[in-house]
């Protein structure tokens, strides 16, 4: 018998090209079976919607830790790194508490990007989970990494194979300062991480673009002229509309993505309302060379 017919979840596709929804499904009680269903609707559809969830921080770690090992919040801009006793979420939010920042990336766009790839062995998975949201804005959306790889016109996928690409650990997708880092205008001398251009998924072994974050990348062994003109070309490939799905928010929605197969980026909101997520990373391995 089929997973979803011992454990009734069945994923509604969103209707992009990438995402489903998980209706009728309480993130409290997930037994081993119910896991392996998510699971394999995770590695199928890439991005996971589960609505009207209530979860504490404690519940979004547990239910985050049947995926494997967490990592700890990344280092914020400014404020607080995290929320207390929680060393694993992020918390993502414009939101100021006595002059204090309480969370990351502000009301501003969050531009593209991977979470976390200057690092040699980014998080397989995030999930955010939305405590507040705002009325209007702030939606996320979604990219599907496989099908910017297989769409590809064939010149510039063999070209791709075999490159390697520096991912910027200077600035976070809304565009701040990590602390503790020097920023410099050479990508080639900021810090950062070299990952395969054209990886192989180690779950669904299929190809996929991967690319991280657009400012201060470099094609390695090219000048940076030729550098950001290949960068320019295959990054307006990956984030075409066609590619993409956007979700809008409503408070109790946990989304769950495969942080190696999609990237993300977030609209801005009014910054006089509030949004509260809070994010859990799931560590994953260096992603391999396909
Ligand atoms: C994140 C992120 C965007 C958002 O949590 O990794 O990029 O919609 N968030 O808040
Ligand atoms: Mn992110």
């Amino acid at each position: 018998m089929p997973a979803d017919v011992m454990t009734g979840i069945t994923p509604t596709p969103t209707g992009g090209p990438l995402g489903a929804e998980i209706g009728n499904v309480d993130l409290h009680r997930v037994d081993d079976a119910l896991f392996a269903a998510i699971h394999r609707a995770w590695v199928d559809h890439q991005v996971l919607l589960f609505r009207g969830q209530s979860m504490t921080d404690a519940d979004l770690v547990g239910f985050s830790r049947r995926f494997g090992d967490l990592d700890f919040a990344p280092v914020q801009e400014a404020g607080r790194t995290s929320t207390d006793g929680f060393p694993e979420i992020y918390v993502v939010s414009n939101v100021v508490e006595n002059g204090v920042a309480i969370g990351s990336l502000g009301a501003g766009e969050a531009v593209w990007h991977t979470d976390m790839s200057y690092l040699p062995a980014p998080p397989k998975a995030s999930m955010l989970y939305a405590l507040e949201v705002p009325p209007i804005g702030g939606n996320t959306s979604f990219c599907d990494m496989y099908a910017a790889f297989d769409s590809l016109p064939p010149a510039l996928k063999t070209r791709a194979l075999g490159l390697q690409v520096k991912h910027d650990g200077t600035y976070n997708s809304g565009g701040f300062i990590r602390q503790g880092v020097t920023p410099t205008d050479d990508p080639r001398q900021a810090p950062g991480m070299m990952h395969p251009l054209v990886c192989t998924h180690p779950d669904s072994g299929r190809k996929m673009l991967y690319l991280g974050r657009r400012r201060m990348a470099w094609i390695e062994g090219l000048s940076l002229v030729e550098s950001d003109s290949l960068l320019d070309d295959v990054w307006a490939h990956a984030t075409a509309q066609a590619l993409v799905w956007t979700h809008a928010w409503q408070v109790g929605d946990l989304v769950l993505w495969d942080n190696r197969c999609t990237m993300h980026r977030r609209d801005p909101f009014d910054a006089d309302t509030r949004r509260v997520m809070h994010r859990t990373q799931v560590k994953g391995a260096a992603p391999p060379a396909a």
